[in-house]
């Protein structure tokens, strides 16, 4: 056979022939990055390149294999897709059982094909297929070529006499050669989501997972940033950026293998989760997304920004609701009178929706604090005796949308729900019940379930219609993993989040356009594969200011600040002013009591509300770069460049408390226009606070502002900055 490319010159095809080799070269390309998987003369897939595009595409076959670092003694440690039993030694992204009882597995390439896939995608598929047995694998990359990112995930079929069953069956299986590599990796706990660690990695494997089931992330996210040779900067260096699009357990696994070689392979975790498959029957992986950078984490997270917009969030590119949330206002405790004080309160503060949280439900066990009610989705007919619809109408006669709060895949024991579907709760006989904030998870592998969560979030909203918004909770973890109807006990964790999607995919389908918030008692649970359903998340309960400036400078590596929902509440000691700039990097909410704001508390809120409609398409749609990091010094920065360069929005906070502390030089811009100029003026200023930088309104051009830079004189007494700048014309 001989190697063809495919030149793309200008709009023509130019196909370039190569020496005759034996070999085929698949380029899955976007604007900048390649991954190229070569097949050898015996069939075997294996990744050659991944890394920047080469502007020519026959020197993909030039590229030596395994970095030309030694002997593979197995020919495929540079699998495409690593089969375990045959004659790999290492990780391997896929291990079978076939039905005859081999435990091996060989996959060869078949034939592979690319095509357009719309709104600058291209999709390349490549098959595979064991060359003893009827089972077949096929690898699907769809390349994103404006956004730099590859969607990479895999489907897996047979028809064997019987059931094979599938131990592991990985997404996505990549190998980068480089001198070292750096993983920085989040951890974390309720309140404490996304902290940072960056490891060097050296021979062997180091894992992330998690097994906790549904609020999956609780402890780690399925993201990472894989820096090569030189941990990566903000704008330089080498990295890849990757998020598994699953929201149950996880792993990724990376290996420096014996040739100093990196192997990366992402997806579900095989823990507890051997799949007997069917013939004929076809199990698809979630995607593994990724992002190659060779200009710092900054492009990296532009690139899977724009990407989310554009092609994942529902609504990505369109509007969001500003909000007032009663949880931190009055928790469980709460009646039509109070509730309807906080709708006016809401139209007084000047946002667009109320959100009514937890405790509205449950009779014969009331919802008055977490122990009991979850599951019973009825008006507490004490606190709400005109039910739901007659709330919605105060709300809209106050002048604010109405949202409310659901956590449909949760039960407490204490509750009718339970009383009367004992099966319908994963649990385990002869065991003792073990419960996580006093409550059990259901059976989302059970249909009827599916339809009962379906049927709570559908009887709302029709009993509603004019219902403005759904803030979906999920608070608790999975223990004592067993259901009582489904017949593969280790489909349970697959198929929870399957069950999970499908009642998603559903909801979607009826409520496009609905906004849905994605809640897990904070970050437990954010991935992209929920997100393709929700439109924004909540980062973590952790509202003080302070711990929010990390907490949002870490998920912004890779979520966009459009479904970052930031809420101003009274956690923390930093002034509200300072607060309410942290929230402003997001999607803006309250969830303070208005009526204790003092008159210039309450001027300065409402006037940051006009502010923030004027400015928020700049936050939500501009490109982000963090511009100083909380981590290396004292002060964080962070500018959001609108598209066209002509405005950006430039936030500054103190984040020590040291003497002197503050930005004693000046911070230098990224993303403007250097050929521009702009002027710059400082926003949320403090009712009765002058600013310096207001009084003296200059104009400066793009290329000083990125050269020379602009102290935005944070100081610990203006311990937050908010700075626009607006092109001068
Ligand atoms: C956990 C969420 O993160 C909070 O915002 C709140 O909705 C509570 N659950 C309510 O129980």
């Amino acid at each position: 056979m001989r190697t063809l490319f495919l030149l793309i010159v200008a709009g023509l095809s130019v196909a370039v022939a190569q020496p005759q080799t034996g070999e085929v070269h698949i380029a899955v390309e976007t604007r900048k990055t390649a991954l190229v998987i070569r097949v050898d003369k015996e069939q075997n897939p294996t990744i050659v390149h991944l890394g920047q595009r080469l502007s020519r595409p026959d020197e993909y076959a030039r590229i030596p294999n395994n970095g030309k670092r030694g002997e593979d003694y197995t020919g495929i440690y540079n699998s495409a897709y690593t089969p375990a039993g045959s004659r790999n030694l290492l990780e391997p992204a896929i291990q079978v059982t076939h039905a005859d009882g081999n435990p091996s597995l060989d996959l060869r390439y078949l034939r592979h094909e690319t095509k357009p896939a719309g709104d600058g995608i291209v999709l390349t598929t490549v098959f595979l297929k064991d060359p003893q047995y009827p089972f077949e694998v096929t690898l699907y990359f769809k390349a994103y070529q404006n956004e730099d990112v590859i969607e990479q995930w895999s489907s897996i079929r047979h028809t064997e006499k019987k059931s094979v069953t599938l131990h592991k069956y990985a997404s996505a299986n990549l190998y980068i050669p480089a001198q070292h590599y750096y993983l920085t990796h989040f951890h974390g706990d309720w309140a404490n989501e996304m902290n940072p660690s960056e490891v060097p990695l050296t021979e062997g494997i180091k894992v992330l997972d998690t097994k906790l089931g549904t609020r999956a992330d609780l402890f780690q996210p399925p993201s990472f940033l894989l820096s090569m040779n030189e941990p990566a900067q903000e704008e330089q260096g080498e990295v890849l950026a990757g998020t598994l699009a699953w929201s149950g357990n996880y792993q990724l696994a990376f290996e420096v293998d014996p040739l100093h070689n990196l192997r990366l392979t992402a997806g579900i975790n095989p823990y507890a989760s051997a799949y007997t498959l069917a013939p004929g029957r076809e199990f698809t992986t979630p995607a593994f997304l990724f992002t190659y950078s060779t200009t710092g984490k900054g492009t990296a997270s532009r690139n899977l920004h724009r990407w989310a917009r554009k092609h994942r969030i529902p609504q990505g590119e369109g509007n969001r609701l500003t909000l007032l949330n009663n949880w931190e206002a009055t928790y469980f405790d709460f009646n039509e009178e109070k509730l309807t004080a906080l709708f006016k309160d809401g139209k007084r503060l000047g946002v667009d929706l109320f959100l009514l949280d937890d405790g509205w439900f449950g009779n014969k066990y009331p919802r008055n604090d977490d122990r009991a009610g979850l599951g019973d989705w009825q008006e507490n007919v004490k606190k709400l005796p005109h039910g739901l619809g007659h709330l919605v109408k105060e709300a809209e006669s106050a002048g604010v949308k109405f949202g409310i709060w659901l956590e449909p895949e949760m039960v407490n024991p204490k509750s009718e729900l339970y009383e009367k579907h004992p099966d319908w709760v994963l649990k385990l006989p002869n065991r003792q019940e073990y419960y996580f904030r006093n409550q059990l998870v259901l059976d989302l592998t059970n249909p009827k379930v599916q339809e009962f969560v379906y049927g709570v979030v559908d009887e709302v909203m029709t009993k509603n219609p004019t219902l403005s918004y759904i803030k979906w909770d999920c608070n608790a973890v999975i223990y004592n993993a067993f259901s009582a109807t489904n017949p593969n006990p280790s489909h349970l964790y697959v198929e929870y989040v399957q069950g999970l999607y499908k009642v998603m995919e559903r909801l979607r389908t009826k409520y496009p356009k609905l906004p849905m918030m994605l809640c897990s008692g904070g970050g437990g649970r954010v991935d992209y594969g929920a997100l393709k359903y929700f439109t924004e998340f909540w980062p973590s309960d952790n509202t003080d200011g302070l711990e929010r400036v990390f907490i949002q400078w870490n998920y912004s590596y890779f979520f966009p600040a459009i479904a970052t929902c930031n809420h101003v509440t009274d956690w923390g000691k930093q002034p509200i002013k300072f607060r309410t700039d942290v929230a402003m990097m997001g999607k803006l909410g309250y969830d303070i009591v208005v009526s204790k704001l003092d008159a210039n508390e309450l001027q300065f809120s409402q006037e940051a509300l006009k502010t923030y409609e004027r400015i928020k398409n700049v936050i939500w749609q501009g490109d982000q770069y963090r511009l100083a990091s909380p981590y290396a010094g004292d002060v964080a920065s962070l500018v959001y460049v609108a598209e066209a360069r002509d405005r950006a929005v430039w936030f500054s906070y103190l984040t020590k408390d040291r003497y002197k502390a503050g930005s004693v030089a000046p911070i230098r811009l990224q993303g403007l226009d250097p050929a521009r100029n702009y002027t710059v003026r400082e926003l949320n200023v403090f009712p009765g606070t002058r600013s310096a930088i207001n009084d003296k309104p200059a104009v400066y051009s793009g290329n000083y502002l990125m050269t020379i830079g602009f102290n935005p004189n944070v100081d610990s007494r203006r311990t937050s900055v908010v700075l626009e700048l607006a092109e001068a014309r």
